[in-house]
């Protein structure tokens, strides 16, 4: 089995969606990127699932993230040295490879800007997971999702709820950064 098919199907992280499995196939996505989007997939799935019940009133598109999760970083299939340094070329590569899904693409493109006054509830939540994954808090970030949680909390308690569930997800950082390490950038 190549690389590229074991970090699709190596247990641990959910499996993506079969749509974004189609993209890096054609795409020929490096195996450590598919990992990658795998473990980014699987906690935006995570904290999804906790602000389902956390914050029943929030209206999230929960399609959209799953999507924008599992794909955000896939233009580092073409700027692969994106991969071991940092670099932004990947983010409008992105959206262009994602042309054919629309407004889906957008997460692609705007995953390293969550300081935009319009970003939306869907692009908070991926670049939340696209940190928390491997343990990296922000503190402006997670006071902008918290102020999303409503139910009648006061920030600085809403702040705290958000706190809980990010720092159990992050307790398994130093497993997701391993199983990602595993595959090879090439
Ligand atoms: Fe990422």
């Amino acid at each position: 089995m190549s690389a590229f098919e074991r970090a699709l199907a190596e247990p641990g992280p959910r499996p993506l969606p079969p749509e974004v499995v189609a993209v890096l196939r054609r795409v020929d996505a490096p195996p450590r990127l598919v990992a990658h989007l795998r473990l980014v997939h699987d906690v935006a799935a995570q904290l999804l699932d906790w602000l389902a019940e956390a914050a029943p009133g929030l209206v999230v598109d929960r399609a959209a993230v799953l999507f924008g999760a599992a794909t955000h970083d896939i233009g580092k299939a073409v700027h692969r040295r994106e991969l071991s340094e940092p670099g932004s070329a990947h983010e409008a590569t992105g959206a262009d490879l994602l042309r054919d899904h629309g407004d889906l693409a957008r997460f692609a493109a705007t995953h390293g800007q969550w300081e935009r006054p319009d970003a939306t509830a869907e692009e908070l939540l991926v670049t939340l997971a696209d940190k928390v994954w491997k343990g990296k808090r922000v503190d402006g970030l997670e006071q902008r999702v918290a102020a999303l949680l409503g139910g009648g909390r006061e920030p600085w308690e809403a702040f705290l709820v958000l706190d809980d569930e990010l720092t159990r997800v992050a307790e398994d950082a130093d497993a997701r950064l391993a199983f990602q390490a595993a595959f090879p950038v090439d």
